[in-house]
């Protein structure tokens, strides 16, 4: 019920963090809880689309009437985001995706020695700039998590990933960002920009959602 300007509108969406593998029982990730991701999946749902939410390790219930698949590594992110990328009218890319994994998983539990330790880390494929570079792409969403030159910084991703809106976070303030309850996000697109205030990650998601639904292209069949 309600205002449904999502109707009958496909969204995948990323959500939580990455684990990447070290050995059978360490891994290395981030502070995400998957909160602003979820609230995303759950308000795209009732707000009439057909949300598939591919999420890192969480521990939050899945929202109501949203298809969830798990997953931990990028590389299981990314293949389960393009196993999914067909038909979808919006892909939202909200997970803290690590950028670095580890060269190689030991085998075996790495045991301790006195000697200092470097592990060697590769770069993860970025699943955002992948779904953006199909030729038959959804209307591409990315998040920029910054700590300073938010602006500058999200701009810079809007134009080198090829998307067509991204939300900065300035994760360096308390009370927003990673793990908090809270946002305060700002949209940037190419012709503008809208701050949606400080407020709980309900009200950020409907409002982003809202100003997608505004940007999206007219339906070609309507
Ligand atoms: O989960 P919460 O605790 O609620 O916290 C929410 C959040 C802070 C994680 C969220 O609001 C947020 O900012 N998510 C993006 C975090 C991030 O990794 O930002 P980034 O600036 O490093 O990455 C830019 C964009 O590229 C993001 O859309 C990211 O999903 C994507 N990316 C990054 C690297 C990679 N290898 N693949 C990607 O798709």
């Amino acid at each position: 019920g309600g205002h449904q300007p999502l109707k009958g509108k496909r969204l995948l969406l990323t959500a939580g963090p990455t684990r990447e593998a070290l050995d059978p029982v360490r891994y290395l990730s981030n502070h995400s809880s998957g909160k602003m991701g979820f609230a995303l999946a759950d308000q795209a749902q009732r707000m009439g689309a057909e949300v598939t939410l591919i999420s890192g390790p969480v521990s939050l219930p899945t929202p109501q009437g949203v298809n969830r698949i798990d997953v931990e590594s990028a590389e299981q992110m990314l293949a389960a985001v393009m196993d999914n990328l067909a038909g979808q009218d919006v892909f939202v890319g909200c997970a803290a995706v690590a950028d670095y994994r580890p060269v190689a998983v030991a085998e075996g539990k790495i045991k301790k020695s006195e000697a200092a330790m470097t592990v060697e880390l590769v770069r993860n494929p970025d699943i955002l700039a992948t779904v953006a570079q199909q030729a038959k792409r959804p209307f591409t969403v990315g998040f920029a998590a910054e700590t300073h030159n938010v602006e500058q910084y999200a701009r810079d991703k809007l134009a080198r990933k090829g998307l067509d809106l991204i939300a900065a976070n300035d994760v360096s303030q308390p009370g927003q960002g990673f793990n908090a309850n809270a946002n305060a996000l700002t949209l940037y697109w190419n012709e503008g920009a809208k701050d949606l205030g400080h407020s709980d990650k309900a009200d950020q998601a409907r409002q982003l959602l809202e100003t997608i639904a505004q940007r999206l292209p007219a339906d070609e069949n309507a």
